[in-house]
């Protein structure tokens, strides 16, 4: 077994190099190598100074975040934290400078491993982060008590709430690192190593204060820190967690605020939360995993792209190659609509620019790689074409036969369809193995989620490559089969479903939607179409029923379709669900929809009645996670962790409830299937059990739990 942390002597500098692949993750073995380390160079007497570094491509990115899931009781939670505590103080107690040189990312316990260390050195590409918020957590190993300590309570407050990998440069300006080393990192940390030797020595950070001198301004901070996450936390424990050891170790001191922090990391580690979110964690890793598609898949290489409509979509996925430094081609049928699209581009550029997120000369630089066209001149030139034209399958199948003509024989062919059969079109381009679905979701240039739908024919290889491009372009691409709406948009069509059906059985709209802002969704249903468009649904459906089907099982209630016939769109017609003041987004609840929901109501025979927040929230989440089941059952989906990574990215769905599987598993899916008999008797055939559901339910078994078993 290789060495997790070597030793090694170098002019007079102890070098202790952390090696455990991938991320220097702190496996059981690693924190007791570190300390016997930090111990010998302690008692070597040819050392001066010691420094930590990681081995390949990062310092410490934290805990070994798989054996969360190990620690079953408080006892066990309690015990291992103390070690962990225990042991950094012993390294904090080396009695000669202990210098952390940090690269690529230090991360919740490396951070606190940093932190415990007496000086802290970083290249200035570097990232640090407490981001144990995002699994569900607090830092456990004194990161509530080491940091506010060196960058004071606010700082803290904001690294441990929101859990963002932060610059280093922020991080030295608010003195958690003490230089920014431009050159070889080992060297220039050993060489910082021996000038505190020769100078300042060592220096704990749990004896510093620079950063809470004002204990009363640093509580006031803790105060207003919670007022805030009321707003951002959107139901997650962690967040107020975090705040609450800081607060203990500003009033308590360092020894107590550590016990505090350690109480306090016990309840959450334990928490459904932190279940839901580390599955989550490991479920967006896997989704870039296709079960049948291996690792060594070849992909193509994309040097050049294309998009084929300038429209909001096709110039939200040109900035996206743009941004990834890919150039491309876009192109448009009339000069109108691609200085249309054009300038959507360039003020999106322009705000990001107004904002200080990128400077001029970037903001020139990514704008040049985009070059529009209105013909396909260079097309035979491309790696990957998206199409980007209007939803609608006759206009697909024509530039997919265009596009099978005028691009070379390799590229990629992948299409933004939302709904539509990518079998379909993929044959008119003659060449259906090169043709995979890119479903981006809207705004498609900050949206992370893209569904990458296989079609019948699409081979292994343009699987391969189109997940490799999302990675490319920092999407999250989750492979999806292709039925219609795929998975985000036919568990969206049972989600409203059942958000109309409320509406007419006499919960209002503002009810529905405070239900699902409550249960942590960023807007709730109504809110978020009135955004969306009313319109985008109503011709869906309009094309559905031209077809003789429909988009969920179940009555389709009217009042959307009376919407939009109104010329109800939305915010950007002044109304639909809500009504809007000119020049604002506030939604402001309309008397006249209460009167269609009565309408409908009475026109279905439905007696109107007090509907309960719980019921909303039972009816809405049973809904989803039932045809999630059925997505599973059917193959569209390989896991069910694929289902919930793309309903938390591509809708929001609460991050701390895992998603619509997982917040299913955790209700009980023998209580879910309790419900759903309920709701058929009550409400109708259409609520039937999905088979998987019912199969899971009578084994005592969970979604999650199939996947393993
Ligand atoms: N524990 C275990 N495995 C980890 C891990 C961790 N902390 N961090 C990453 N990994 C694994 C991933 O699961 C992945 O495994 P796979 O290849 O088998 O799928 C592999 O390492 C590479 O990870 P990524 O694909 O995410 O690689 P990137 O280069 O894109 O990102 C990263 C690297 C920024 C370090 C990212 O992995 C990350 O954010 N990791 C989590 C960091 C974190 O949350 N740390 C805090 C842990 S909690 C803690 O420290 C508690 C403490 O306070 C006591």
């Amino acid at each position: 077994m290789p060495e997790l942390v070597r030793y090694e002597l170098r002019d007079h500098v102890a070098v202790i190099t952390v090696d455990n692949p991938p991320v220097n993750a702190l496996s059981p073995g690693v924190p007791e190598a570190i300390e016997a380390a930090v111990a010998r160079a302690g008692g070597d007497p040819d050392a001066h100074a010691a420094v930590l570094i990681g081995a390949g491509s990062t310092f410490i990115a934290g805990a070994d975040i798989r054996f969360f899931e190990t620690i079953t009781t408080r006892e066990a939670s309690l015990e291992r934290s103390r070690a962990i505590h225990t042991r950094l103080r012993r390294i904090e107690d080396c009695p000669k400078p202990l210098v952390a040189a940090i690269h690529g990312t230090a991360l919740g316990g490396g951070l606190e491993v940093a932190m415990a260390c007496h000086y802290r050195v970083a290249v200035p590409s570097a990232r640090v982060g407490q981001p144990e918020v995002l699994l569900g957590i607090i830092p456990g190993a004194g990161g509530t008590q080491r940091l506010p300590r060196l960058a004071g309570a606010e700082f803290a407050i904001e690294m441990c709430t929101l859990g963002q990998h932060i610059p280093v440069t922020r991080a030295a300006e608010a003195g958690v690192v003490d230089r920014i080393l431009e050159g070889d990192l080992l060297a220039d940390a050993m060489r910082f190593a021996l000038e505190k030797a020769q100078s300042d020595g060592v220096r704990k950070t749990r004896d510093r204060n620079t950063g809470i001198t004002d204990g009363a301004a640093a509580v006031a901070a803790c105060a207003q820190a919670r007022h805030g996450l009321k707003k951002t936390a959107r139901g997650a424990h962690a967040p107020y967690a975090a705040v609450d050891a800081i607060q203990a170790g500003i009033e308590l001191g360092f020894d107590a605020g550590c016990e505090r922090e350690i109480e306090i990391f016990a309840g959450c580690v334990l928490s459904t939360e932190s279940r839901a979110m580390v599955r989550l964690f490991f479920a967006e890793r896997e989704a870039a995993k296709v079960p049948d598609v291996p690792k060594d898949t070849p992909t193509r290489e994309i040097r050049l792209a294309a998009v084929v409509g300038a429209g909001t979509m096709g110039g939200g996925i040109a900035m996206n190659y743009a941004n990834a430094g890919i150039p491309v081609l876009l192109k448009e049928v009339t000069q109108e609509a691609l200085d249309r699209g054009l300038a959507t581009i360039r003020r999106n550029y322009e705000t990001s620019f107004a904002k200080g997120k990128i400077t001029r000369d970037h903001l020139d630089r990514t704008l040049a790689l985009i070059t529009p066209t209105l013909t396909y001149d260079g097309f035979d030139q491309v790696d990957i074409v998206t199409e980007a034209v209007f939803e609608n399958m006759d206009l697909k199948k024509v530039t997919f036969a265009e596009l099978g003509r005028v691009t070379k024989p390799d590229c990629i062919l992948a299409s933004n369809t939302s709904t539509l059969d990518i079998d379909a079109f993929a044959r008119a381009s003659g060449r259906p193995a090169q043709v995979i679905g890119t479903h981006y979701f809207s705004p498609a240039n900050v949206m992370k989620l893209v569904e990458i739908v296989r079609g019948r024919d699409s081979s292994k290889e343009t699987i391969a490559t189109a997940m490799k491009v999302a990675k490319r372009l920092g999407k999250l691409g989750v492979l999806v089969g292709n039925c219609f709406g795929f998975v985000a948009n036919r568990m969206i069509a049972y989600y409203m479903r059942e958000a109309y059906l409320l509406l007419e059985e006499g919960a209002s709209v503002s009810e529905i939607d405070h239900a699902l802002t409550k249960f942590g969704m960023p807007v709730g249903p109504f809110a978020m179409q009135d955004i969306a468009g009313i319109d985008v649904g109503a011709r869906i459906r309009q094309h559905l029923r031209s077809i003789g089907k429909h988009r969920a099982e179940g009555p389709e209630s009217p009042v959307p379709d009376w919407l939009f016939e109104m010329g109800r769109y939305g915010q950007k017609t002044g109304s639909g669900w809500y009504r809007y003041e000119p020049g604002s987004r506030t939604p402001i609840p309309d008397p006249l929809v209460d009167e269609l929901a009565r309408k409908a109501a009475t026109e279905r025979g439905i007696e109107r009645r007090a509907v309960s927040e719980d019921e909303i929230i039972a009816r809405i989440t049973t809904a989803l996670a039932n045809e999630g089941a059925n997505i599973l059952q059917e193959g569209f989906a390989a896991r069910p962790g694929d289902i919930d990574v793309i309903y938390v990215y591509g809708f929001g769905f609460p991050r701390h409830r895992g998603g619509p599987m997982f917040y299913a598993d955790t209700v009980g899916l023998p209580t879910v299937l309790e419900r759903i008999r309920r709701y058929h008797d009550q409400l109708g055939d259409h609520w039937l059990p999905a088979p998987l559901l019912e199969h899971l339910a009578h084994t005592g078994r969970t979604f999650y739990g199939s996947q393993a078993g």
